[in-house]
C-alpha cells in the first residue's frame, strides 16, 4: 500500500506540532527538581534556537518507528523532543564562526548573531546535556533498561565515534579532499549517526527484538546517507530563501561533498538507489512500515 505524499505531510506536521509544544514546556522559566535557576538570557537563546521551524525529522522518525514496533506514543514523543534538542545544539554549534560561520538557519538568524557567541555555546551546551535529561527524567515512562540503552545509543551517535567525530572529520575535509570512502565516513557520522539514532530509537523505547532492531538501524543508516546527498544537492542547487539557511557554502568553502566529486546525476542516482534499499528494508513489516517508507522519499526528495 503507498501512502499519499498529503498523507505523509500532514502526519509529519502533526508530529512537528506536538513536538513543539513538548519542546515549548520543557523550556519554560520555571527551574526544574535539582536546578537551581534558569538563566533568561541562556533560555531565550536555546528557544531561539528549538522554537524557530525546522522540519522536525528526526522526531517523526522515532515516533514512526515506535509505531511500527508497537511502542508507546506519549514515550516516543519525548525521544524524539530530546534528539530534537540534540541535533539543535548541533546546528547552533555547525554554524558558530569558527565552524560554518553562517548567519541564517530556518529563516531567522543564527543564535550567535541573535545573542552572541559565548551565548550561543552555552546555549548549546545546555541542549546537549537536556537531551539527556529529557530521556531519564520520571516523565519519561520507560522502563530503566530501555532509558539506559537510550542514552547509550544517544551518547555513542552523537560524540565522539558520531556527530561531534563526524563534525571535526568535516572541517579536516576543507583542507584534505577526502576520497569517496572518506566522504561516506565522514557523512555516516556527522549526520548519519543521529538518524540512525531516531529509527533505532523507536525499537529501543518499544522493547522490539534484536532482529527488529537490527533492521531499523540499517535503514536509519540508509536514509541518513541519502539525507546529506540531498543535503549537498540542495547546497549546490537550492536558493537560500527556500532552505532558510545559506547556500553554495560548500564549493565556496571547497568541501567535498559527494555531489560535487561524483557530479550531480550520479547524486540523484544514488538517491533513488537509496530510497530502493531502504523500501527493500523494511519490505518484510509489510504496510505496517509505509510512513517509514514515505519518510525515506521524503528524504531523498526533500526541496528544503
Ligand atoms: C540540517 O538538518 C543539518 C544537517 C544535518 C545536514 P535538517 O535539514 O533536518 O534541518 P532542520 O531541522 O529541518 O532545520
Ligand atoms: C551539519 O552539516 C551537520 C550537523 C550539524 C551535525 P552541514 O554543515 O552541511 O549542515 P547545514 O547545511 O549547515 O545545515
Ligand atoms: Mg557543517
Ligand atoms: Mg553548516
Ligand atoms: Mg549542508
Amino acid at each position: 500500500m503507498a501512502l499519499s505524499t498529503s498523507t505523509f505531510e500532514t502526519h509529519l506536521r502533526e508530529i512537528a506540532v506536538e513536538t513543539e509544544r513538548l519542546l515549548s514546556s520543557l523550556l519554560e522559566e520555571q527551574p526544574l527538581a535539582g536546578e537551581v535557576a534558569r538563566p533568561l538570557h541562556l533560555l531565550e537563546a536555546m528557544r531561539h534556537a528549538v522554537l524557530n521551524g525546522g522540519k522536525r525529522l528526526r522526531p517523526f522518525l522515532v515516533t514512526a518507528s515506535a509505531a511500527l514496533f508497537g511502542g508507546q506514543s506519549e514515550a516516543a514523543l519525548r525521544v524524539g523532543a530530546a534528539l530534537e534538542c540534540l541535533h539543535c545544539y548541533s546546528l547552533v554549534h555547525d554554524d558558530l564562526p569558527a565552524m560554518d560561520d553562517d548567519d541564517m538557519r530556518r529563516g531567522l538568524p543564527t543564535v550567535h548573531i541573535a545573542f552572541d557567541e559565548a551565548t550561543a555555546i552555552l546555549a548549546g551546551d545546555s541542549l546537549l546535556t537536556y537531551a539527556f535529561d529529557i530521556i531519564a527524567a520520571p516523565e519519561t515512562a520507560l522502563p530503566d533498561r530501555a532509558k539506559t540503552e537510550l542514552v547509550l545509543a544517544l551518547a555513542r551517535a552523537a560524540g565522539l565515534g558520531g556527530m561531534a567525530g563526524g563534525q571535526a572529520l568535516d572541517l579536516a575535509a576543507e583542507r584534505q579532499r577526502p576520497d569517496e570512502d572518506g566522504i561516506v565516513t565522514l557523512q555516516a557520522m556527522k549526520t548519519g549517526a543521529l538518524l540512525r539514532f531516531a529509527c533505532e530509537a523507536g525499537a529501543i523505547l518499544s522493547g522490539a527484538s534484536q532482529t527488529d532492531r537490527r533492521q531499523i538501524r540499517r535503514f536509519g543508516e540508509v536514509i541518513g546517507r541519502a539525507f546529506q546527498i540531498a543535503d549537498d544537492l540542495l547546497d549546490l542547487t537550492a536558493d537560500a530563501a527556500t532552505m532558510g539557511k545559506a547556500t553554495g557554502k560548500d564549493a565556496a568553502r571547497g568541501k567535498a561533498t559527494l555531489a560535487s566529486l561524483k557530479g550531480q546525476a550520479w547524486a540523484e542516482a544514488e538517491l533513488e538507489r537509496l530510497v530502493s534499499e531502504a523500501e527493500a528494508l523494511l519490505a518484510p513489516y509489510g504496510a505496517r512500515a509505509a510512513m517509514l517508507i514515505e519518510a525515506a522519499r521524503f528524504v531523498a526528495n526533500r526541496k528544503s
